[in-house]
């Protein structure tokens, strides 16, 4: 089988594809054959070395795939071959709050990853694919809608008329944006461009700031919201965005932390405990959370949003064209 290695911490020049041995599973263990895999923020950060020590060289990239099962080990009950999965973000992370000895790096991070033909994984970390979805489509789940799905009802049930921001259009955020509206709840997105603004409406989002051309978007939600502010902002700026998610708020609101797109430490000299609201960390979510999520995914009929393929033997120009942050919703690597 063919598989992708990071051998330099360099991004995406630091891939090599390496022929090896396709394994076998073992006692409880399925082999699936990966059909698509996806890529996350995170992805492009553990390429550029971001994470230090905790990402060992030579690790195979990508928490996100989806596949079919090729062959099961003894013991295995939860699924038979030919059966359509997704690996889970976290293998160790079944349901509940996240084990606090549980890396957060999962798969691409802890473990090798999904940009590979073929890997071997325990039954008790696969979720079934909906029917419904492409290989491609469920390849873009596993990290960035599970942990939307995580921000919007993690901590406590949004409701129906309740106000979220979401912010930018990448992978995380428009997911936001769709459980959002299938919770009912009225969507204010920011982006950083008007012809994304227009298809984040086509996508249900009820009001859209450009937050080029307005900076100061925390004073929009402000008006929009008649002074009140939102209810859910989901954060994936981190040090970029904070400060305004903040004055987006009111006491009873929640800041969902999620990311750091717009950088990672200080910023804008806001004083972090002067603000009433709570804010909790969400992790990507737990494999309960997931197959929740593909409840509501499937009696939805909600389609992920995928903004280009590329080939397999093209992943490292997949990256190049992620990194440059041009893409609107997931950038999916077919392994066809
Ligand atoms: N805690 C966890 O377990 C967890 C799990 C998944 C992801 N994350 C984090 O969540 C963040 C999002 O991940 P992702 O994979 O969805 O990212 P992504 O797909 O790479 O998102 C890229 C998009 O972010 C938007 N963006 C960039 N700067 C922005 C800013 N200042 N304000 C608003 N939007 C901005 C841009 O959209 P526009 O051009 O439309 O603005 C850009 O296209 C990352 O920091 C990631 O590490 C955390």
């Amino acid at each position: 089988m063919k598989a992708y290695h990071i051998v330099d911490f360099t991004g995406p020049s630091g891939l090599t594809l390496r022929d090896e041995a396709t394994p076998s599973p073992g006692a409880l263990h399925v082999l699936v054959r990966i059909r698509a895999s996806s890529l996350n923020f995170r992805d492009g950060m553990i390429l550029q070395g971001a994470f230090g020590p905790a990402v060992a060289k030579g690790i195979v990239p990508l928490s996100d795939g989806a596949g079919e099962i090729v062959a099961i080990g003894d013991g295995v009950t939860r699924f038979k071959v030919g059966d359509r999965v997704m690996p889970i973000f976290n293998p160790h992370w079944i349901g509940g709050k996240r084990p606090v000895d549980v890396s957060p790096l999962g798969l691409g991070g802890e473990t090798d990853g999904t940009l590979r033909d073929y890997i071997v994984v325990n039954e008790a970390a696969l979720v079934a694919i909906p029917n419904h979805l492409s290989f491609e489509e469920a390849a873009s789940l596993p990290c960035a809608a599970v942990t939307a799905w995580s921000a919007l009802v993690g901590q406590q049930p949004l409701y129906p008329g309740e106000v979220v921001v979401t912010q930018g259009t990448g992978g995380v955020s428009i997911f936001a944006l769709q459980f959002a509206k299938l919770f009912g709840a009225r969507v204010i997105s920011t982006t950083s461009s008007d012809e994304k603004a227009e298809r984040l409406r086509a996508l249900g989002a009820d009001a859209t700031i450009n937050y080029r051309t307005t900076p100061e978007w925390d004073k929009v939600v402000m008006e929009l919201t008649d002074g009140r502010g939102a209810d859910l902002i989901v954060e994936v700026g981190g040090a970029g965005t904070l400060a305004r998610s903040f004055r987006s708020a009111n006491a009873n609101s929640r800041i969902a932390i999620v990311g750091l797109l717009a950088g990672s430490a200080g910023g804008e000299g806001f004083d972090f405990m002067s603000w009433l609201a709570s804010t909790y960390r969400t992790g990507t979510g737990s494999r309960q959370d997931f197959e929740q999520m593909n409840r509501a995914i499937a009696f939805h009929r909600l389609r992920p949003v995928l903004d280009r393929t590329f080939p397999f033997a093209e992943a490292p120009a997949a990256f190049e064209y992620f990194n440059a942050q041009k893409h609107f919703g997931k950038v999916i690597i077919s392994h066809e």
